[in-house]
């Protein structure tokens, strides 16, 4: 998406522009711009009114805490149950039969669970997992397809005060085994399986394969919970395995929940960073839960009473944690939840979801968009739209053209598009349009939300002007904000703040236009962003190296038309591995790292070369692979120590292709 010059593919500045319509401005809660110099005079006394529309068993006497930066606390005199403001709270106000989830399994099956059926299996799970053990402050992994236990045991393990640690449900045996032994998790609960394109894709002997590794390290699990969703045969270890629904016919529906501290850890969420080692980002409960509900209510313009919500993403990344799980449960929404994937049995599957269920609000990533874009607009037109009225975007920059499709096939030409930055690190959305307020310009996420401070700055800190690029900072700590990385609280320091002191560095370049609307760029690390999922290109390197045919490896994000970037390896063969043909080292190679990290960082294609381009003092310059791999001219090779490797490998790259 984005070249070295940090220019995003043919996005004009001077792009049309679509202000909101006359008659969903005047529906709209946020109407009125003021909010947004209210919040600035005052950002902490904003935050604060926005944490008292939760339910607080101890009100809060201070807002924020940055006596000792970058080490925020919000709210923390303040206690409160994150679940029983998403379940119990809404009981009370009457509203138990709401319906919370609309679940839609992939094979066709539903269920419909209200909000006094999902607080019942809620209390009943924390009554469950409280008799094998499980108490404040302890790690609950959770390896699930999407279901509803899955949401159930999120919350049954936050309604307990304990972290939960949901590793997504396509990443593998070693992956998983990483995130249990740095969180040291002592109960997985996972299912047997998932339904995935039309096939059942096994969890449980992942699991299996995960507590059976031999890595050095002693393995911290006791238990392992299964549900049962697709039948398929398995194994159930005596004495440490455990059916779900054999247990849970134990418990009843009484559970008082306790309250806890606001900075109480809710969750760990495994993210790549610029080394191999995935990051643990810890968030806690009061302040994420206030800006994950808010930022909902907000810019979806949520009206709970009215609206069916959807967010496409898996629980298993912070989109699914914030947007399927906290914000809107905490916000008293209906919402579909949907298992499988798109084109499942055939590419009409989420429009005919969108259909049956009168949703009104619908949030996915532009590489789904985009996917949706090639199959043709003839299949989305096939179905009854019209109930959609906000439609969001969240993950990557979305391309001007994808935008466009997305409004006028997906949003009848009216639905305004909400374009959300932010990572899993910020928590909740940062930078985004307000939707009865913003002028729409597609492809840029455009402004602050309220209450949130953010800057483009050169590198040395400065705001660099209007119609500039440069580096993107928040300049004041916000409430859903990363509190530290797991069990490593230097490096949460190093990764973020040395850079910039007290702004926090996000990783991501962006550009100033001339309006003062934010564009963003794309990363400005080793992390590539492929479908909207970040990946290391050092872990990838990493997984490549430990096969025993690779010597070398340089792994980079390539442009692809679908997926935003792609991945794409280098690598150089051991000398006694040249009877591997170049195809069947490829075939091999894509494997291997879908076997060691999961099917989403399998590389898009691998070279097998005889050198890799590097500086005199020994760098990969991956800049010039990048080049190669996306088909450009080759840039300045000037540094290269030896100057002749990039035509021998672009030479390599046109035969193969
Ligand atoms: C990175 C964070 C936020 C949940 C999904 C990804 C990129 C995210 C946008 C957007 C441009 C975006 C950034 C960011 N990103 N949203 N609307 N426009 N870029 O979470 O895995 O933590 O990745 O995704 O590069 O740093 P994540």
């Amino acid at each position: 998406m984005t070249d070295q010059h940090g220019t995003i593919d043919s996005h004009p500045l001077d792009t049309e522009t679509y202000p909101p319509s006359a008659e969903f401005a005047a529906q709209a809660s946020l109407n009125d711009s003021s909010v947004y110099w209210r919040a600035a005079e005052d950002p902490e006394n904003y935050w604060a009114q926005e944490a008292r529309k939760l339910q607080w068993s101890r009100p809060f006497t201070e807002t924020l805490d940055w006596s000792n930066p970058p080490f925020a606390k919000w709210f923390a005199d303040g206690t409160l149950n994150v679940a029983a403001n998403c379940l119990d709270r809404h009981l009370a106000a009457g509203l138990g039969d709401r319906v919370a989830i609309h679940f839609e399994g992939e094979p066709g099956d539903t269920r419909t669970i209200t909000y006094a059926e999902l607080t019942h299996e809620v209390k009943r799970a924390a009554n469950m997992l409280t008799s094998l053990g499980v108490k404040q402050g302890d790690r609950v992994a959770i390896y699930m397809p999407m279901i509803p236990e899955a949401i159930v045991s999120m919350l049954a393990v936050a309604r307990l005060g304990a972290i939960h640690s949901v590793v997504f449900g396509g990443f593998s045996a070693e992956s998983l085994r990483a995130r249990i032994d740095d969180a040291q998790a002592e109960l997985v609960i996972t299912a047997d399986g998932g339904n995935r394109k039309g096939r059942v894709s096994a969890l449980k002997p992942t699991v299996d394969d995960a507590l059976a590794l031999q890595n050095g390290t002693e393995l911290s699990v006791k238990r392992v919970l299964v549900v049962q969703r697709t039948g398929n045969d398995i194994s159930m270890q005596e004495g440490r395995d455990l059916w779900w629904h054999e247990e849970i016919t134990s418990y009843d529906g009484e559970h008082t929940a306790q309250a806890f501290p606001a900075e109480n850890p809710l969750f760990i969420l495994y993210t790549s960073g610029t080394t191999g080692r995935p990051k643990g980002i810890l968030h806690t409960s009061g302040g994420y839960l206030t800006q994950a509900s808010s930022t909902h209510r907000n810019v979806f313009d949520l009206k709970p009473e009215t609206d069916v919500y959807w967010c496409t993403a898996d629980i298993g990344w912070i989109t699914g944690h914030s947007y399927v799980v906290y914000g809107p449960l905490a916000n008293g929404a209906t919402q579909v939840v949907y298992e499988g994937t798109p084109e499942t049995p055939d590419w009409g599957r989420w429009w005919q979801i969108i259909e049956k269920y009168g949703v009104t609000i619908l949030y996915t990533a532009p590489t789904a968009i985009r996917a949706c874009m090639k199959v043709g607009r003839q299949v989305p037109e096939q179905h009854d739209l019209s109930s959609i009225r906000v439609l969001g975007s969240v993950g990557e920059p979305i391309n001007p053209e994808a935008w466009r499709w997305y409004r006028d096939v997906i949003g009848a030409g009216t639905a305004p598009i909400v374009d959300t930055w932010w990572q899993t690190e910020t928590g909740a959305m940062m930078i985004s349009p307000l939707p009865g307020l913003t002028t729409l310009k597609p492809g840029s996420a455009q402004v602050p939300l309220p209450g949130i401070s953010i800057a483009v700055v050169d590198d040395e800190g400065n705001a660099v002007d209007r119609g500039q690029g440069g580096l993107l900072v928040v300049q004041r700590p916000w409430p859903s904000m990363v509190r530290t990385i797991w069990g490593d609280p230097d490096r949460f320091v190093e990764t973020y703040w040395e850079k910039f002191g007290d702004q926090y560095f996000a990783g991501d370049g962006a550009r100033l236009d001339e309006d003062g609307d934010i564009w963003l760029l794309g990363r400005v690390d080793d992390v590539m962003n492929v479908s909207g999922h970040r990946l290391s290109t050092t872990e990838i390197e990493s997984a490549l190296v430990g096969h025993h045919a690779v010597a070398e490896a340089a792994v980079v994000g390539a442009s692809d038309e679908t997926t935003g970037q792609a991945v794409v390896a280098f690598v150089i063969l051991k000398s006694q591995q040249h009877l591997l043909t170049p195809e069947e080292a490829e075939q091999e190679l894509r494997g291997h790292v879908a076997q060691a990290i999961g099917a989403i960082a399998r590389p898009r294609q691998v070279f097998v070369v005889n050198e890799l381009p590097k500086t005199r003092s020994g760098k990969i310059m991956r800049r010039l692979l990048r080049d190669a791999a996306e088909g450009r001219e080759i840039g300045d090779t000037t540094t290269l120590a030896d100057t002749a490797v990039m035509q021998t490998i672009s030479l390599r790259m046109r035969s193969d292709q």
